[in-house]
């Protein structure tokens, strides 16, 4: 039966019952409750059924009650004003590679959340992008993994990802405009997308089809609404979204590729993996979260062809948070302590561009909120949940 049948007959029996009895039948013919009802826009009850006029709006004609996710809320940046670099530059430039951090919580039944991502080493590996390198710094390199996304990937879900997407989406827009505003203006920022940070976009496609790519109105160049382009508001930040993972890729020069990787041996070196199926081009890599670097020669007729592959490990917590295969949670859903086979760290490199083809790289350690670089010890402002410490206290972490 249509509506405007049912209306119909509604109408012939306003004449025989009540008028508000006839507006419940006319509901309930259609499936529908008083509760779906989200506005009587106007109402004109008439003993003669033929100027019987009810004109309802449904209730999700103005969109679902709770909050969709939706762009982190903006930042004001103030970028910091670098020195000249206190080295003779002779064309050589800086790079600074942040891997893997699995920004995202659990948000326990308390409301206390939980993160994935290590907020002492993150805060570390800022302090190490701000300092003068001797050259200017030109790159940063945020590896992939960028967020964790656990709810919309195909793994085990946990009550305690629900209400957390959000979250992450405005951490990861605020620890890149920390990025910012320690590289100064100048640096390129760049964001390789990782098979986590995939996640939401294939979410959307194999779930959500008919919403993938859609954009705001009359803004056909804009980035689609629930890209990670758009919801961590990467042009406002003058970052440089890289997608299209596994293949997404980035040349910091013409011998030196940084990519995600898709490769994780668990039981040996996947730089050497790397290296071997590569040796014609070095490759800094994320993914694996272990701090690795191999090298490999090979030749040709002339010459000598030297790659290294390397990976600084990862900036997200090494201590069970993240989920993972040999992670676990107990009956409250909290994660248990459980020391991964992770590593964290930085790579700085420092490289050229053009004919001159060179780099080299320092591989830099952070361990429980603190490193030693070229002679400086380095401590977190702020423990593994972000809470501030007093320097003196740092060492406890
Ligand atoms: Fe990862
Ligand atoms: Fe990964």
């Amino acid at each position: 039966m249509s509506l405007s049948d049912s209306y119909n007959n509604a109408k012939q029996e306003i004449s025989e019952t009540s008028a508000l009895n006839s507006i419940e039948r006319l509901l309930k013919n259609n499936g529908l409750t008083v509760e779906d009802i989200g506005k009587i826009n106007r109402v004109s009850i008439s003993a003669n059924p033929e100027d019987t006029r009810i004109v309802l709006s449904p209730k999700w004609e103005s969109g679902p009650s709770w909050q969709p996710v939706q762009q982190a809320a903006p930042t004001i940046v103030n970028p910091k004003v670098r020195q000249a670099p206190s080295l003779i530059s002779s064309d050589w430039k800086v790079a600074v590679a942040l891997p893997d951090p699995q920004i995202g919580y659990r948000k326990y039944e308390d409301g206390t959340l939980d993160p994935f991502h290590d907020e002492a080493a993150m805060d570390v590996a800022l302090q190490i992008v701000g300092l003068d390198h001797g050259h200017p710094l030109a790159q940063i390199i945020n590896l992939g993994d960028f967020l964790d996304l656990p709810m919309y990937g195909t793994y085990e879900q946990e009550a305690n990802f629900a209400h957390t997407a959000q979250l992450a989406i405005n951490r990861g827009h605020r620890f890149l405009a920390e990025q910012r505003a320690n590289a100064g203006v100048d640096a390129r920022i760049i964001l390789l997308e990782g098979n986590h940070d995939k996640r939401l976009n294939r979410f959307i496609n194999n779930n959500a089809a008919a919403a993938y790519g859609i954009k705001v109105a009359n803004m056909p160049d804009s980035w689609p609404v629930l890209s990670l382009q758009n919801l961590l508001r990467c042009e406002e930040l003058g970052v440089e979204f890289i997608d299209g993972y596994p293949a997404a890729a980035h040349w910091i020069n013409k011998r030196l590729r940084a990519m995600h990787g898709d490769r994780a041996n668990a039981s040996g070196s996947t730089a050497a993996q790397y290296a071997n199926s590569n040796p014609n081009i070095s490759t800094l890599f994320g993914h694996t979260h272990r701090m690795e670097q191999q090298s490999k020669t090979v030749f040709d007729r002339d010459q000598a062809i030297k790659s290294v592959s390397f990976s600084p490990g990862c900036l997200c917590r090494v201590d069970g948070a993240v989920p993972s295969v040999k992670g676990g949670v107990d009956v409250k859903g909290q994660a248990l302590q459980y020391f991964e086979n992770w590593q964290q760290g930085v790579s700085v490199i420092f490289f050229k561009d053009g004919d001159d083809d060179s780099f080299h790289f320092d591989q830099v350690h952070i361990h429980k909120g603190k490193t030693m670089y070229r002679g400086e010890e380095i401590l977190a402002t702020v423990d593994k949940f972000g809470t501030p410490l007093q320097s003196s206290v740092s060492a406890q972490l």
